[in-house]
């Protein structure tokens, strides 16, 4: 059986995200430079774009580029920005073909003009696509996010438009980049790095996280379909019990016989 026949359609994640990392040694230990890494990258994003989406993925988050990223170099900087924007100027056509939606999350105050203007277009382009909704972290961190969230709902407690008294989960939610979006069940970082870095720190409350060694520009469809082999073998218990959950499952089975 194949990889992909492994996989039990009908408990899929329906939001996976990633933290595209390794870029940088998968190309020094060639002898190249960061950026060629960079560049390989990309060949990595369209394979696991087109995985996911044949697979019926609804919501996939790539981390691309963190707030802290930019205090790298100056040249790797502005490489991986025009990159970024190259690439997704150049893959619209194919989004719209394969009716993906894009979607940006992150600081997007901190880009320069011309890559804020295609991205825009290409948001707008994407606009009405259906299917997989692809969303990249650019210039994204979670502290960032949740401080902006606090300080805009502290501005509505202001003007009167949210009591303080009711403020919930579901409120910090509405505030978050990401409310558009349900909370990402799987998290996979490559690169054999064991770490979050800053992505997404509220929404991965329980979500499974899966690290590989594999650099991200040698990740391949055959690897996230490991990785959710994987996850769909955990248990997630959510803070019960194994035994209750059990009985949950069992008393669900029931409700579904009679
Ligand atoms: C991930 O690869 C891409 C970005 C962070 C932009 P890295 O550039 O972090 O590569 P390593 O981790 O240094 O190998
Ligand atoms: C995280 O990778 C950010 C992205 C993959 C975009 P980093 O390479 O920047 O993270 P650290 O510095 O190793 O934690
Ligand atoms: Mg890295």
């Amino acid at each position: 059986m194949s990889l992909k026949e492994q996989i039990d359609m009908s408990r899929l994640p329906s939001h996976i995200a990633i933290i595209m990392d390794g870029n940088g040694r998968w190309a020094q230990e060639k002898g190249q430079d960061r950026l060629y890494g960079h560049f390989h990258g990309v060949e990595s994003v369209r394979n696991i774009v087109e995985g996911s989406a044949e697979l019926g993925i609804e919501y996939l988050t790539l981390y691309a580029f963190s707030t802290e990223n930019w205090d790298r170099p100056v040249t790797e900087v502005t490489g991986l920005m025009e990159l970024l924007v190259e690439t997704i100027r150049k893959e619209v056509p194919t989004l719209n073909k394969n009716n993906i939606r894009l979607h940006v999350i992150g600081d997007m105050s901190m880009l320069p003009e011309y890559a804020k203007n295609a991205l825009n277009e290409a948001l707008e382009m994407t606009a009405v696509n259906t299917g997989l909704n692809l969303v990249m972290a650019l210039s994204y961190s979670s502290r960032w996010e949740l401080v902006q969230a606090v300080r805009r709902i502290g501005e509505d407690v202001k003007k009167g438009l949210v009591d303080p008294d009711t403020i919930n989960h579901d409120t910090l939610q509405k505030y978050l980049t990401t409310s558009a979006f349900p909370d990402p069940q799987l998290m996979i970082r490559t690169s054999g790095e064991f770490r979050i870095s800053n992505f997404l720190l509220y929404q991965l409350a329980y979500a499974e996280l899966y690290f590989t060694s594999i650099r991200w520009p040698d990740f391949r469809k055959e690897h996230l379909y490991e990785a959710i082999i994987d996850y769909q073998k955990r248990e997630r218990r959510f803070g019960k019990t194994s035994s209750q959950l059990q009985d949950e499952m069992t008393a669900g089975t029931e409700t579904l016989n009679n």
